[in-house]
């Protein structure tokens, strides 16, 4: 199905939020406990300064929101009866506030309350994605959800405000946002305008990752990931991700290896396997070229080309020290075989391999975290 739309209004800078924020009463404020009490909610109290307004901070939301951090919210935003409601912070302060409203609507009527997300890392899109992943702790699950009414009115985009986004978290959010515009180019339901917003994010993320990774202060390479961050959050919002979001949902589980970095790690490896490297050229290694050739690595042959943009992503890991594989990342061979089986099978039943360009069975899952335990070269061989 041929789709896409953007409902979220993009404002890049403070300046537009400084204004809009003189005009609101009531304002809720979701973030983490890091963000209150390390001051940064300043950057949004200051502002919020008209005649008798006032505001409410909810700072109890922890990585991996639940479903008691998103129930203690709701009757919180029931309890204050907000005119703006403000998510700040990374993907999970963004994910909570975004189930926090789409509850609370149900109970109040939060129909003129505009919903704001001030993203603090590049990487997740959630700004500006209709999807919010809600844990269950005692259950061990997570729920994705999936509605348009969780997209925020508003995305901020501040590179001001990434500054001091740690060097690691730079290079595993980084390699996250190339993910989304890799796999979303690629997906089955990607079409002209997702792509155009891949395609965007790709040479952003080319021109600007590992300038941000090495100055923290370089604030052009801070706001061009912020901006390659919510080009290609839109882009699988509206188009889907694949195969390797499915297998770093299920390693990241089982192994507690960070979102990014774990894509990071199985992206070289998935593109391999969805460019059929190592048997007959698919479809998606043209498609692979295709981005290749944008950044400045094409090459006379499709399978050159393909080749050359995975051994880009490859270069981004080196370069940023990220693991090279499984195995490097800290899993002994004896976890790894143990959790073998259970990754697999979450990574097929994972809702990202139905827009995966490949079809692929259990057996190429398996084959595919094979590889990327030991750092297997046969599937970048020239
Ligand atoms: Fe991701």
């Amino acid at each position: 199905m041929d789709r896409f739309d953007f409902h979220t209004k993009i404002m890049i800078g403070s300046a537009g939020l400084r204004e809009m924020l003189k005009g609101f009463q009531r304002v809720f404020i979701v973030t983490d406990r890091f963000m209150k009490e390390s001051g940064r909610t300043g950057y949004l109290t200051q502002y919020i300064t008209a005649p008798g307004a006032e505001y409410r901070i909810f700072s109890d939301v922890t990585p991996d929101p639940d479903i008691d951090t998103v129930t203690a919210g709701v009757s919180m935003i029931l309890d204050f009866k907000p005119d703006a409601v403000i998510a700040l912070g990374g993907g999970s302060p963004i994910d909570a506030a975004k189930a926090i409203v789409y509850f609370a609507a149900r109970q109040y009527d939060l129909r003129d309350c505009p919903f704001i997300a001030i993203p603090t890392t590049s990487g997740t899109g959630s700004e500006v994605s209709r999807f919010a992943v809600i844990t269950d702790k005692a259950k061990g699950v997570k729920y994705p959800l999936i509605d348009d009414a969780l997209l925020p009115d508003y995305a901020v985009l501040d590179a001001e405000l990434t500054r001091s986004v740690p060097e690691k978290v730079t290079a595993d959010t980084g390699m996250d946002v190339l993910t989304h515009a890799i796999e979303s180019y690629v997906c089955t339901e990607a079409n002209s305008f997702t792509q155009a917003l891949s395609e965007k994010a790709v040479k952003l993320v080319d021109q600007y990752l590992l300038a941000a990774y090495r100055n923290p202060d370089d604030l052009e390479a801070r706001q061009g990931m912020h901006n390659a961050s919510c080009l290609a959050g839109a882009a699988f919002s509206n188009a889907g991700l694949g195969i390797c979001h499915s297998m770093a949902h299920a390693l990241g589980a089982q192994a507690h290896i960070a979102h990014g970095k774990a894509n990071a790690i199985l992206l070289p490896y998935v593109m391999s396997y969805n460019a059929g490297c190592e048997s007959t050229l698919t479809k998606t290694a043209g498609r692979y070229a295709e981005l290749a050739a944008l950044i400045g690595m094409g090459a006379t042959s499709t399978r050159q080309s393909a080749l050359n943009l995975i051994h880009m992503a490859r270069r981004m890991n080196v370069r940023m020290k990220i693991p090279q594989s499984i195995k490097d990342a800290g899993v002994s061979r004896e976890t790894f075989e143990k959790i073998l089986g259970p990754m697999t099978e979450a990574a097929l039943a994972d809702r990202c391999t139905a827009t995966n360009p490949e079809r692929c069975t259990a057996e190429d899952i398996e084959a595919i975290y094979r590889q990327a335990f030991v750092k297997s070269s046969r599937a970048f061989r020239e």
